[in-house]
């Protein structure tokens, strides 16, 4: 039947029916009161969801734009770096701050695992000179669906003193996390995500304490520069043309969002992957992180049944009952699948995806 894909995929994700018709609306100005009226209510949900007093910029770009708009705001040629990688995404941070010119060092676990906070801290403690300027992490590892514990790890990246830049890809608006609270420097995330909206915009928060390395950075770029966008935002403005469409869309995601109400939006993000991970346990199937405290409640990584393939699942999920899975990613393509249950999700989907698995395997048996 047509028109009735769903995606759960750890983005894009589905996006409300009242969002689409919000965007399908022609464009506005945006050097306009109207435009900026918007703007500011945005900036001002945005605050709410990152869960922050600073700023939060906005990018007409992807994720990585975000995470790449982190990093050259940030790093001079020689500068250190420390990323810990738990997965594809923590190896992005690694390439990016390597594009910049930094020295970078990786703190490394076997993909599905998470960085021990005692191993952290074991290696700052050797850093004595404080040679270590940025350290990057993520929170839910997307690639693995492993996620770290960013409230610990930031706390001892704050008290070596280095500044912590985070991925909030597929955390913001699905699972906690506090920059001002517990000391994140530099929080990122993208709009196809927990924000309900189609990709395309990404969006970044950094602390006073960032701000005074930017300062010093010699080569912050032009397009991505965060003094453009803190001037610019002062001004209620961009300082280059926005992805209009996608502000309205936005505006009208967050206010979705914010009827709902934060603590119900992460419970329910909580219970879903709960009730996720209890279902196929019970259909009998091996998940990729089995430790429920370290897994993600934006995505989960599933090995499909002996003699069974990825592709077969994928298959008959997408063919026969219009749900789209997405594959493993690099080495783990093919060997496992991830099922997204983030953003405009609810219970009827998981219960839906169920059983929909539960008929695929029963056929495929
Ligand atoms: C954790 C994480 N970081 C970064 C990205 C990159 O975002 P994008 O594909 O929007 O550039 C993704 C995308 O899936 C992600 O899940």
């Amino acid at each position: 039947m047509n028109d009735k894909t769903f995606l759960m995929i750890p983005g894009p994700t589905p996006v409300p029916e009242r969002v689409l018709l919000d965007m399908a609306k022609a464009p506005i100005p945006h050097r306009s009161a109207e435009f900026s009226k918007i703007f500011d209510e945005v900036n001002e949900d945005l605050k709410w969801i990152f869960q922050t007093k600073n700023d939060v910029f906005i990018f007409a770009s992807s994720g990585t734009g975000a995470m790449d708009a982190a990093l050259s705001n940030l790093i001079n040629p020689g500068d250190k770096v420390l990323s810990l990688v738990i997965g594809n995404f923590g190896e992005r941070w690694a390439k990016i701050a390597e594009s910049y010119g930094a020295i970078v060092e990786r703190l490394t676990v076997p993909y599905g695992e998470v960085i021990s906070p005692d191993a952290l801290k074991k290696r700052l403690d050797e850093d004595i000179n404080n040679e270590i300027k940025i350290v990057t992490l993520t929170q839910s590892e997307t690639s693995t669906g492993a996620v770290n514990d960013v409230k610990k790890l930031c706390k001892i990246i704050r008290n070596h003193g280095a500044i912590s830049v985070v991925d909030g890809v597929t955390s913001v608006g699905a699972m906690d996390i506090k920059p001002d609270e517990w000391g994140i420097d530099v929080l990122v995330s993208g709009s196809q995500k927990g924000f309900m909206i189609p990709p395309g915009l990404a969006f970044l928060t950094a602390s006073e304490r960032a701000f005074e390395v930017h300062r010093q950075c010699k080569y912050p770029g032009f397009y991505f520069s965060w003094s453009s966008y803190k001037k610019s935002l002062a001004q209620h403005t961009t300082p280059y043309t926005p992805a209009i469409n996608l502000i309205v869309a936005l505006h009208t995601a967050l206010k979705m969002l914010r009827a709902e109400g934060l603590e119900n939006i992460l419970a329910r993000h909580k219970s879903n992957a709960m009730l996720l991970r209890k279902s196929l346990r019970e259909m009998g199937l091996k998940l990729f992180v089995e430790d429920d405290e370290k897994a993600s409640y934006a995505v989960t990584s599933v090995y499909p049944p002996e003699g069974i393939s990825v592709a077969d699942i994928r298959k008959i999920l997408k063919d026969d009952y219009d749900i789209i899975v997405a594959n493993g990613q690099n080495d783990l393509k093919d060997k496992i699948f991830r099922i997204g249950t983030l953003g405009y999700i609810s219970e009827r989907d998981i219960l839906m995806l169920v059983s929909a698995l539960k008929s695929t395997i029963q056929r495929l048996n």
